[in-house]
């Protein structure tokens, strides 16, 4: 709903607000009665080295905003990458958050949560109105910092700090390569997630052959069985024919090959004629689509179809596999369709960043080194 006053809406502005992405902390205290209280807050900033001050704020209709206001010392509590169930246990509300959470008492008694990133145990010096929050400014006594990866918070979800591509050298090898290409699919993998609200996975060709390294699930999941490092098949996944499609033959014929002698999966062309016209077509039309396939009956319960489609390194190799999976009710292949566009585009577009000029034709295939 629009705001008069502003002339923009609560949402437009939460979401402006969180382009800016910052830390979790949980900020405990004690009540005079010596019980601890605690909350999630991300308003956590840095004021001041010398003296070393700290701010946060907190909401004026908090249940515990009574007790931070009467309370002399708190501790900002800097969480962890592996600690998103304590942040959502300090964003309830109730009495036992406390319950089963390991805590040890820092300066005056007040408890510091363990196993997170950082600690500050701080004074409070002042508090300011700040509209619907009041804005408390703290005096740091004591410091402590654990080395475990801090806790992200951005865009309304959680997220984990790794370091800049720009920031990494640029020699290094395939491996390095590769390791920035998923980087920044995984990134757009996200974004396009969110915005298709499809489950999208990310392969990666591994020495067991096509390997998921990243699954971003949409609202309704395919199955509680997608798993990271899940290891496909070459000839009855869609990522396994893209790879099948782009890589150098020799990467991929001893896994065909085993496939075929083996008889194949279910739905996976059985004969290497049949194989060679299916990887033509592939590299004709630039996408895998496999329709209806029970292959994987048992990881995902039921038919599915999948799409995918190839990312290029600038050596023209393919790089990474960007997989589309839903179950073949509703899963949209159909080449018009906000899938299949967002799927082209956002390799294309991953493609380009990564220093690729333009997707290599079948004539144009080199060899490659299999990097793992
Ligand atoms: C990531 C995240 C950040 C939050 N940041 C703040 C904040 O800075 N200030 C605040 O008052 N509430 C914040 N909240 C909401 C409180 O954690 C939540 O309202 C909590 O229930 C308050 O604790 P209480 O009910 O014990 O008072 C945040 C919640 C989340 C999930």
């Amino acid at each position: 709903m629009a705001d008069s006053d502003n002339g923009f809406d609560a949402r437009a502005l939460r979401q402006v607000l969180g382009a800016f992405v910052t830390g979790v902390t949980v900020i405990t205290t004690l009540d005079a009665q010596g019980r601890p209280h605690g909350l999630t807050a991300n308003s956590f900033s840095s004021v001041s080295l010398d003296p070393p001050l700290i701010l946060w704020s907190q909401s004026l209709t908090a249940p515990s905003h009574p007790v931070f206001r009467a309370a002399e010392r708190f501790v900002v509590n800097i969480l962890a990458d592996d600690q998103v169930e304590v942040s959502q246990r300090f964003a309830r509300g109730g009495a036992d958050k406390f319950s089963g959470c390991a805590t040890r008492p820092g300066l005056g008694g007040v408890p510091l949560i363990e196993g997170c990133s950082a600690y500050l145990e701080c004074r409070r010096m002042d508090s300011f109105p700040g509209g619907d929050h009041v804005v408390f400014l703290g005096q740091v006594d004591r410091i402590e910092r654990s080395g475990r990866q801090p806790l992200v918070f951005g865009g309304g979800r959680y997220l984990v700090a790794q370091p800049h591509d720009m920031g990494a050298p640029a020699a290094g090898g395939a491996n390095i390569a590769r390791l920035q290409a998923v980087r920044l699919a995984t990134r757009a993998l996200v974004e396009l997630s969110d915005e298709l609200d499809e489950t999208l996975g990310l392969g990666v060709w591994g020495n067991k052959g096509p390997t998921i390294v990243r699954w971003e699930e949409a609202s309704q999941p395919v199955s509680d069985n997608l798993r990271t490092g899940l290891v496909l098949p070459v000839l009855a996944s869609a990522t396994g024919l893209a790879f099948a499609a782009w890589l150098p033959p020799e990467t991929t014929a001893p896994f065909i090959e085993a496939e075929l002698a083996q008889g194949g999966m279910a739905g996976a062309t059985a004969s290497s004629a049949g194989v060679t016209e299916q990887l033509d077509l592939i590299r004709t039309t630039g996408i895998v689509r496999l329709v209806g396939t029970d292959a994987f009956a048992d990881l995902y319960g039921a038919s599915i179809s999948a799409l995918s489609v190839p990312v290029f390194d600038p050596s023209g190799g393919m790089v990474l596999a960007l997989t589309a999976l839903g179950s073949t009710l509703r899963l949209d292949i159909s080449e018009e369709g906000r899938l299949v566009k967002g799927l082209r585009e956002c390799a294309a577009t991953l493609s380009r960043r990564l220093g690729a000029s333009a997707p290599p034709t079948s004539s144009t295939r080199t060899s490659q080194e299999n990097p793992e």
